[in-house]
C-alpha cells in the first residue's frame, strides 16, 4: 500500500457545491487527488489536455457543452484520460449515449463515496493493466490482429447463496454483453450440474453436454471441446449442463479444472453460471475464476444468504477484489436502499438490477439475451456497464452488430410465440 501511485482526478460539473462536494469526500482518501476541475463540457476538454488526469468525473448536464460531447471529445483526444459519467436517476438516454460516448463507466445520482471511489480505482486499475497510460488508439479504430498474443482470458463466474436470485438470467447477459462489447470470444458453461437452465433459456438444441468431457482419458483437447459447444445466439459458444440430476456427480474438480484449461487457451471470456448447492464443482470454480459475481436478491432472506456467501468466500481467502456483488430487485418485498444493504452485507454493491418482468419475461420466452433484443434498456445497459468493466481493454472495443434472432431448435418442444 505504501507505494501505491496516487490517482490524478479532473471534476467537471456546472455546480460549484458539487464540485467542493466530490473534492472533500474524494480527499479523505490517500490515492486520489483531485488534481483541477471545470464547470462546462469545453473547460473540461481544455482542463484535461492540460493536466493530463488518470480519471475525468464529468456530470452530463451543463451549459455550453454537455458532458456527453466533450466526453466524445476526450475518447478520441485524451484516450488516457478515461471518463466516469455521473448521471441522474432516469435519464436512460444520456446512460445509452453515454455508454456510445465512449465513457468508460457511468455512476448514477445519488451515489455514495464508497461507490465513486470504487468506480474511479476500477478505472484506474484497469487503465494500469493496460500499459501505465500510454496512448491508446483511438475509439471505433479496427482492432489490429498484428501478431499481438492473446489477453489472458477471463473467467467470470456467477454464483448466488440462494436459488431463484437470477444467476441464470444474470450468467447469459453477462456473457451476450462482453460479446456484444467486446467483439471477443465468448463461452458460456452451465456449472449447474442437476438442474442447468442455460439450455432451456436459449432454446438450444444440442446433444452434448459436459458430461461428454469426464472420462476423456488421453486428457481434453480444443478439438474434442469444440465438437461439444453448442452455438448460442451470436457467436456465443455454450458448454450445456448434463441433461438429467443424476449426471450432475459424475463432474468432478479436476473435470472442471481440465475444462477452464482448455477454455481459457480459446477463448477470451469464460462465463459460468452456478446452481445454489455448493457443489466439488462450484468450489473449483471459485478456485479458478478471475471475477466472482455473487446475484443476491433483495428478500430479508436472501440478503442473509448472500451475506453468509461473502463470508464463505472470505473464508476460502478469496480476494474481495476478485468479487462483486450484484441484487436483483425481481423478488423485492420492500424497497431498500443501497446504503443499507452494504451496510447489512459489509461489502459494496455493484450492481442493482430492477425488476422488469415484462422485458425479462419476454426475453426468456423467446430465448433471446436481453442484451440483444434490448440492447439499450436500463437493465441491458446496466449489463454492457459491467462487461466494460471487466474488460481490461477499456475502450478498444468493436462493438459486433447485433440483431434479434433466436438460436438453435427446440429442445423441449414448447412453442414460444413471440
Ligand atoms: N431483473 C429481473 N426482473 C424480472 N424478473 C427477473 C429478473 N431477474 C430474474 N428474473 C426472473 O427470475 C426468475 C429466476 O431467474 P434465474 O432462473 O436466472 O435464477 P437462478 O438464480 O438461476 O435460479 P436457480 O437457482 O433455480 O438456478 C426467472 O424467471 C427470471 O425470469
Ligand atoms: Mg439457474
Amino acid at each position: 500500500m505504501a507505494d501505491k501511485p496516487v490517482i490524478r482526478v479532473v471534476v467537471v460539473d456546472d455546480i460549484a457545491s458539487t464540485r467542493e462536494n466530490l473534492k472533500k469526500l474524494l480527499a479523505f482518501e490517500d490515492d486520489i487527488e483531485v488534481v483541477g476541475t471545470a464547470g462546462d463540457g469545453r473547460s473540461g476538454i481544455d482542463v484535461t489536455r492540460q493536466l493530463s488526469p488518470h480519471v475525468v468525473l464529468m456530470d452530463v448536464n451543463m451549459p455550453g457543452m454537455d458532458g456527453i460531447t466533450a466526453t466524445e471529445t476526450l475518447a478520441v483526444e485524451s484516450p488516457s484520460s478515461p471518463v466516469v459519467i455521473m448521471s441522474v436517476q432516469g435519464e436512460r438516454d444520456y446512460l445509452r449515449r453515454a455508454m456510445q460516448s465512449g465513457a468508460r463507466e457511468f455512476l448514477v445520482k445519488p451515489f455514495t463515496g464508497d461507490e465513486l471511489v470504487a468506480s474511479i480505482r476500477r478505472v484506474y486499475d484497469m487503465e494500469a493493466k493496460k500499459g501505465s497510460y500510454l496512448p491508446r488508439p483511438p475509439l471505433g479504430g479496427a482492432p489490429e490482429g498484428g501478431g499481438e498474443p492473446k489477453a489472458p482470458c477471463q473467467v467470470c463466474l456467477v454464483l448466488s447463496g440462494k436459488g431463484g436470485s437470477g444467476k441464470t438470467f444474470v450468467a447469459i447477459n453477462l456473457a451476450a454483453a462482453l460479446r456484444h462489447e467486446t467483439g471477443g470470444r465468448v463461452c458460456l458453461v452451465d456449472l449447474d450440474l442437476q438442474f442447468g437452465d442455460v439450455g432451456v433459456m436459449l432454446n438450444l438444441d444440442h446433444a452434448k453436454t459436459i458430461t461428454e468431457l469426464v472420462d476423456n482419458e488421453g486428457g481434453l483437447d480444443w478439438e474434442f471441446v469444440d465438437d461439444v459447444l453448442a452455438d448460442g445466439p451470436e457467436g456465443l459458444r455454450v458448454l450445456l449442463g448434463p441433461f438429467s440430476p443424476e449426471f450432475g456427480d459424475l463432474v468432478r474438480a479436476e473435470h472442471v479444472r481440465a475444462v477452464v484449461d482448455v477454455l481459457r487457451r480459446e477463448f477470451d471470456y469464460v462465463v459460468v453460471d452456478s446452481g445454489s448447492q455448493l457443489s466439488e464443482a462450484t468450489l473449483e470454480a471459485i478456485e479458478l475464476a478471475d471475477q466472482i459475481v455473487v446475484v443476491g436478491s433483495l428478500t430479508i432472506p436472501a440478503i442473509k444468504d448472500t451475506r453468509l456467501m461473502l463470508k464463505m468466500l472470505e473464508s476460502l481467502k478469496v480476494d474481495p477484489s476478485r468479487v462483486l456483488v450484484a441484487v436483483n430487485g425481481h423478488d423485492a418485498h420492500a424497497v431498500y436502499d443501497a446504503q443499507s444493504i452494504e451496510r447489512n452485507l459489509h461489502f459494496p454493491v455493484r450492481l442493482q438490477l430492477p425488476s422488469e418482468p415484462r422485458l425479462v419475461g419476454g426475453s426468456i420466452h423467446r430465448a433471446i439475451p436481453l442484451v440483444i433484443s434490448h440492447p439499450d434498456s436500463e437493465v441491458s445497459l446496466l449489463f454492457r456497464n459491467l462487461a466494460r468493466s471487466l474488460t481490461p481493454s477499456g475502450s478498444e472495443l468493436a462493438p459486433v452488430k447485433v440483431e434479434a434472432k433466436p438460436a438453435g431448435g427446440r429442445r423441449f418442444g414448447l412453442r414460444r410465440q413471440s
